[in-house]
């Protein structure tokens, strides 16, 4: 039994009988009283918020996911209450189980913190009799999410043409690298995205090379791109009846993330990028937006600074702001209130080409004190700042803690272990974090209790090699 950890839920939650998409497309066709009465929705639920399901309850996944991308996508469709059903191959499972394991012979961090609140079945499909229990899975499911490489899916006789006519409800949600074009047959990783959808183009400082950035915009942004997708696509299949396909390609999720760097591109046409630090330096702008270092993104200059202790604390730095409305109250706690009225520092865009002068001379007080420090008493004057919190710190933070932000739960194999929980917390829907399943964990469950199968066929399947690892060849004998 998965150890649970409730996350802001009300003492003694319990979920109420699952409430599938269908009975709320019967609740749309209602008489229309009620259609005057809320929009063809049901009555406002009585129950006490929180205590009314969850926001997907109802919803099956067939998680074809492996690596990072599919597997963020379809855990955030579990925390959210789908019933999601990894299907991995005997014997082996997700590659990411034993990648950078870092406690011998348990299933690794990179898996566990990805595929928390799913079962595992293992389904060779490729083997005849895997097929057919795919199809059942089809046939049962409202969503099937993959992230092979291109073609993969296809190969495994799971094409759309396919499941469609299994099952035409279903929604068929694909992670790729790349979308329809020159690149769609590449196999992409992380950094190939980042690359490939303008950040790292964008990312550094000018006189060094392009950088990639250690949160993982290109696999957990698209997966979380995809869960938007799917989540849509469930919506419209309550009018339509049909599920179609849904790709995110990780090119696109990236290039999302990135659009305000598109958005200067078109501005560099029409001159210079004030707000970049180099403007004020006097650097000339070539034919590409650059990399902006540590500026802010937005028209209000931000930079990092040294805080008390950075020569031994790698993270003793703070992220500052000199927003417009309080370059008064910055000007006083940094002992330079004749900025305030110096024509020099008064405005904006007087104080543009002096940007590297400001930042020093704030430095220079941000380094009398620690970044917690400089946070509360910018803090009292509504300076906007942010320490660098090292993960240490963190892993710490007790309010994540209390959040369910960051949630520790406890797995057989490898004992204690921290995971990031729910960043969406929504009133209604509370979000309980359960520990990744082990290989194949529920395979006889679903077999029995999901798909219907009998002791008896389960024992033939089992014989049929459909959901066990090949047998390893005997050893010839020793002559
Ligand atoms: N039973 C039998 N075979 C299975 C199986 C199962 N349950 N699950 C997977 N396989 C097979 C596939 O059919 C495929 O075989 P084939 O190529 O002979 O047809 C094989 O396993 C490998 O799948 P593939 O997706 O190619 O894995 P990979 O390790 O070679 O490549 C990626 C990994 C991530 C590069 C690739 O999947 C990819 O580009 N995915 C799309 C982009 C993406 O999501 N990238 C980010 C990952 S975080």
């Amino acid at each position: 039994m998965a150890t649970r950890k409730k996350v802001h839920a009300p003492s003694k939650v319990k979920a109420r009988p699952q409430a599938s998409a269908k009975k709320v497309v019967n609740a749309r066709s209602q008489k229309p009283a009620d259609k005057a009465n809320g929009n063809g929705l049901p009555q406002p639920s009585t129950k006490p918020w929180g205590q009314a399901g969850k926001a997907l309850d109802g919803v099956k996944i067939l998680d074809f996911t492996h690596v990072q991308s599919g597997p963020t996508c379809t855990q955030l469709l579990a925390y959210m209450g789908a019933d999601v059903i990894k299907v991995e191959r005997p014997g082996v499972g997700d590659i990411t189980r034993g990648q950078l394991r870092d406690v011998k012979g348990a299933d690794s961090l990179y898996f566990t913190m990805l595929n928390g609140n799913k079962r595992s079945i293992t389904i060779d499909s490729k083997n005849p009799k895997g097929k057919e229990i795919l199809n059942r899975l089809i046939k049962h499911c409202d969503v099937l999410v993959e992230n092979f490489a291109p073609g993969a899916l296809d190969r495994m006789g799971l094409t759309w043409e396919h499941i469609h006519k299994t099952n035409p409800r279903m929604i068929v949600a694909s992670v790729k690298g790349f979308g329809p074009g020159p690149y769609e047959d590449c196999k992409v990783y992380e950094n190939v995205a980042q690359c490939a959808g303008g950040a790292a183009s964008t990312t550094g400082f000018r006189e060094g090379p392009p950088l990639v950035t250690g949160a993982q915009i290109g696999d957990s942004g698209t997966g979380l791109h995809l869960a938007f997708g799917i989540v849509t696509a469930l919506y419209q299949r309550i009018r339509t009846g049909r599920g179609q396909k849904v790709l995110c390609a990780m090119q696109d999720g990236v290039l999302n993330l990135a659009r305000v760097k598109l958005r200067d591109q078109q501005r560099l046409t029409h001159g210079p990028l004030t707000e970049y630090s180099q403007y004020g330096e006097g650097v000339a702008f070539g034919k590409a937006v650059p990399r902006a270092g540590n500026d802010s993104g937005g028209g209000q200059p931000g930079w990092i600074l040294k805080c008390k202790g950075w020569e031994s604390d790698p993270d003793a730095y703070i992220y500052f702001i000199t927003q417009a409305p309080v370059w008064g109250p910055i000007c006083d706690l940094i002992g330079k209130p004749e900025w305030k009225t110096d024509a020099d520092y008064a405005t904006p865009p007087a104080r543009l080409p002096r940007l590297k002068h400001i930042f020093s001379t704030i430095e220079a007080w941000t380094m009398t004190k620690t970044k917690f420090e400089v946070m509360e008493i910018c803090n009292q004057h509504d300076i906007p700042v942010g320490p660098i919190l090292s993960m240490k710190e963190i892993a710490e933070e007790k309010s994540l803690r209390d959040t369910g932000t960051v949630v520790e739960v406890d797995h057989p194999g490898r004992g204690k272990y921290l995971t990031v929980g729910n960043p969406v917390k929504m009133s209604d829907s509370i979000t309980e974090v359960t520990r990744s399943p082990l290989l194949g964990e529920h395979t006889e469950e679903i077999l029995i209790k999901v798909l219907g199968y009998s002791a008896k066929d389960f024992a033939e399947i089992k014989a049929s090699g459909a959901i066990t690892p090949p047998e390893k060849p005997a050893k010839a004998e020793a002559a």
